[in-house]
């Protein structure tokens, strides 16, 4: 089969399109998915340029891509919910840039209908982290209100829409057009970072969800009340800072599974949640793909198309 894989850690330029065996099922438990699209994520351009060496330390030659979506060719003797032809998603560690992929049948599920297979392989990371930062991490309830850093990116926007479909006051920061989308995904307020202070206008929320990091994020715990949280999934927020404004803050590890994603997909088929496909590429387009990704400014998620 065709895939995107590296021998070593390093810019776009050590992806390589290679022909290897296509993966076979050994477990009772597994599936194969013939890959129809895959997302392109950060942390495949993370774990590519070596930043994820020590806590998530890969095996050369590696083929990235945790999330896609295609369809059931084979299933081990152990699998009961799925059949081969189902339209699937698949929430696998890697090897997902390829044209067949194999995962544990609880890493995979059900392609909600109405969706193209970039849709479906845009939704995975997204929702599971909202749910994870949202409502496992954050507790958030209806009536609370939380600020959303990147409302417009692949995470912030799924956050906005899950955070306003559990009945939150949602306020986002984006900028450019992704002020509009934000806006069109269901935020309250939606503040142009670019153009305006956020902690000049956001007081006293009781949530702030960070997907951005670094300076942008330190200062966003002017925006907290006291007693409020504040959670990252870039990088783990200063405790010092924390202690300051008494807050809590933390980092969150996302947890994807088919599990976290029944909520998102729920209202996914309510008409309340809908996938952003911002660009596709082809397979043989990885390298461009994940540099569109690394360049920034994208609204939604980069995916690559494989016929
Ligand atoms: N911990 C986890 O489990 C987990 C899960 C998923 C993702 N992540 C990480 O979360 C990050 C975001 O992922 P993603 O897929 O959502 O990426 P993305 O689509 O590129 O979104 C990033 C967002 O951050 C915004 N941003 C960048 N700089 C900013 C600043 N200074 N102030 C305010 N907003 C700013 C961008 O807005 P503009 O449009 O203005 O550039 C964009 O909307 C990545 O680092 C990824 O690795 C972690």
């Amino acid at each position: 089969m065709k895939a995107i894989q590296y021998r070593d850690y390093g810019s776009s330029a050590v992806l390589e399109q290679v022909e290897v065996p296509a993966p076979l099922i050994q477990n009772g438990n597994e599936v194969l998915v013939q890959v129809k699209a895959a997302a392109v994520n950060p942390i495949d351009i993370k774990i590519r340029m070596g930043f994820m060496k020590t806590i998530r330390p890969v095996e050369m030659p590696f083929i990235p891509g945790g999330e896609a979506a295609g369809l059931v060719t084979a299933v081990g003797k152990d699998v009961t919910k799925f059949k081969v032809g189902d339209e699937v998603i698949v929430l696998a560690k890697a090897n997902g840039y390829a044209e067949y992929v194999k995962a544990d049948e609880n890493f995979v599920l059900l392609k909600p209908e109405g969706l193209s297979f970039a849709e479906a392989a845009s939704i995975g990371v997204n929702i599971g982290t909202a749910q994870s930062v949202l409502f496992i991490a954050g507790k958030l309830k209806k009536g609370q209100s939380v600020l959303i850093q990147g409302g417009a990116g692949a995470a912030g926007g799924a956050m906005v829409q899950m955070a306003k479909a559990a009945g939150a006051y949602v306020i986002a920061t984006a900028s450019g057009k992704g002020v509009e989308l934000a806006q069109s995904l269901g935020a309250d307020e939606v503040i142009d970072y670019k153009l305006q202070e956020v902690t000049e206008v956001v007081k006293d929320v009781d949530l702030v969800a960070d997907t951005a990091g670094g300076e942008a994020q330190a200062k966003l715990f002017q925006a907290l009340k006291p007693g409020g949280t504040l959670l990252s999934i870039v990088v783990p927020p200063s405790q010092e800072l924390a202690g300051q404004y008494q807050v809590k803050a933390s980092f969150v590890a996302s947890t994807i599974s088919a599990q976290t994603l029944a909520q998102g997909i729920e209202l996914l088929k309510a008409g309340k949640f809908r996938p952003i496909v911002s660009k596709t590429f082809k397979l043989a387009e990885a390298a461009d793909a994940q540099d569109f990704l690394t360049a920034g400014g994208i609204n939604g998620k980069v995916i690559l198309l494989i016929d």
